[in-house]
């Protein structure tokens, strides 16, 4: 992997000796990256195979465009983990750095599969809510990472959110905020990468149907609240984009017209990437995600109106601190999704409707 190496591989100390005597030559070992980059997504899912939800499509691209977190929520059936599965299909491909990096924590994790020397490939976990602790952040007696450093560099996916125990959310709040994990034990801490996309999944209630045109929700005020608690307002806070993705009615999952395909969006993504890393060129930022206050301040200026419409918003659904500037980092990669330079109106607003769990009574 290292560049302007020659690599001469050999079986034994004779042909060694036979090279260095200039008996024998050996050719040196090629690996083409380039290949190696390129081969994507083994299972070959695509947007195109999803029907209707035009509007989670949406929010789908910005969440991958800026690498934000994203919660999905909506009634049983309605594609949530089909959409999600989905996601590494328009993600930019992994660049040789972060290729390194991921590597490196599948190899202390014993993860790499025989003959492989480098994970080329974005992760894509999915642990189940039944996780512990420390599978989940990792740690144990004989300390590994846990899947918040398996997703490094890639994608970290929990579905069904509120069924996971609410410690192991509570202990998701120091990686999304640092992007990385320490873990304490009585001689020696530790710490791994956990850069990831968070991408979760939740019904609207416990039997999954409020809200939806269909069907009656059969749960109580009582219930429903309890549900949505087990989220709590601080993680809730670090997910950039909530939306809703209702239920497909029947004349669209039987619509047989072409959809946009993986390939379509990821082109759209890319390019809105590209900009980000001209952006934030020889820092360590890669995406607007990952932008600081002082970054946030420079960036994702906003003009009278901008303010204006920030501020009523606010009032109307009661923003805490951190949700100002999850909506200024959106709205800068809806503006970069536009090629605009400046974040207009109409990106500041689709940004702010994301927000729909921010609401005062909830
Ligand atoms: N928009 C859609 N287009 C095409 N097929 C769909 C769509 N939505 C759902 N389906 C079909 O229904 C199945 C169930 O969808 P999926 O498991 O993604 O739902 P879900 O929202 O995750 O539900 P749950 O809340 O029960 O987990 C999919 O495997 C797919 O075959
Ligand atoms: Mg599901
Ligand atoms: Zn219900």
């Amino acid at each position: 992997m290292v560049e302007g190496v020659d690599v001469l591989p050999v079986r034994t100390l004779a042909e060694v000796v036979q090279f260095l005597r200039g008996e024998a030559a050996i050719p040196p070992k090629q690996v083409d990256l380039q290949q190696l980059f390129s081969l994507k997504d083994e299972h070959g899912e695509d947007f195109c195979e999803v029907r209707g939800q035009d509007h989670a499509k949406r929010a789908i691209e910005v969440a991958a465009a800026g690498s934000h977190n994203l919660l999905m929520i909506g009634p049983p059936g309605s594609g949530k983990t089909m959409l999600a599965r989905r996601i590494p299909s328009i993600l930019p491909a992994l660049g040789f750095d972060e290729a390194l990096e991921t590597t490196a924590v599948f190899s202390v994790s014993g993860m790499l599969e025989n003959g492989t020397a480098l994970v080329t490939q974005r992760p894509f976990r999915a642990p189940h809510h039944t996780i512990s602790d420390v599978g989940l952040i990792g740690g144990g007696t004989s300390p590994k990472p846990g899947e918040v450093s398996l997703a490094h560099n890639g994608l970290l996916f929990l579905d069904e959110l509120p069924e996971f125990k609410k410690n192991a959310l509570e202990v998701l709040r120091q990686p999304l905020e640092d992007g990385r994990v320490t873990i304490s034990r009585a001689l020696q801490s530790l710490t791994y990468p956990s850069r990831f996309m968070l991408v979760t999944a939740m019904n609207p209630c416990p039997c999954g149907f409020l809200g939806d045109i269909s069907h009656t929700c059969s749960c109580t005020p009582i219930a429903i609240k309890r549900y949505r608690s087990r989220i709590s307002g601080p993680l809730l806070d670090r997910i950039d984009l909530h939306v809703e993705v209702p239920a497909v009615a029947y004349r669209d999952l039987s619509d047989s017209r072409e959809t946009e395909s993986s390939a379509a969006i990821a082109a759209r993504v890319t390019q809105a990437r590209n900009l980000q890393q001209e952006r934030f060129k020889g820092t360590k930022v890669h995406c607007n995600a990952q932008m600081n206050a002082r970054l946030i301040k420079k960036h994702c200026e906003l003009d009278q109106n901008g303010h204006r419409m920030l501020e009523l918003a606010g009032e109307k659904l009661g923003f805490s601190a951190r949700s100002y500037s999850r909506i200024l980092k959106v709205a800068r990669t809806i503006a970069d999704l536009a090629g605009s330079e400046a974040i207009r109106d109409q990106h500041l607003a689709e940004a702010i409707q994301y927000r729909s769990l921010d609401r005062k009574t909830s």
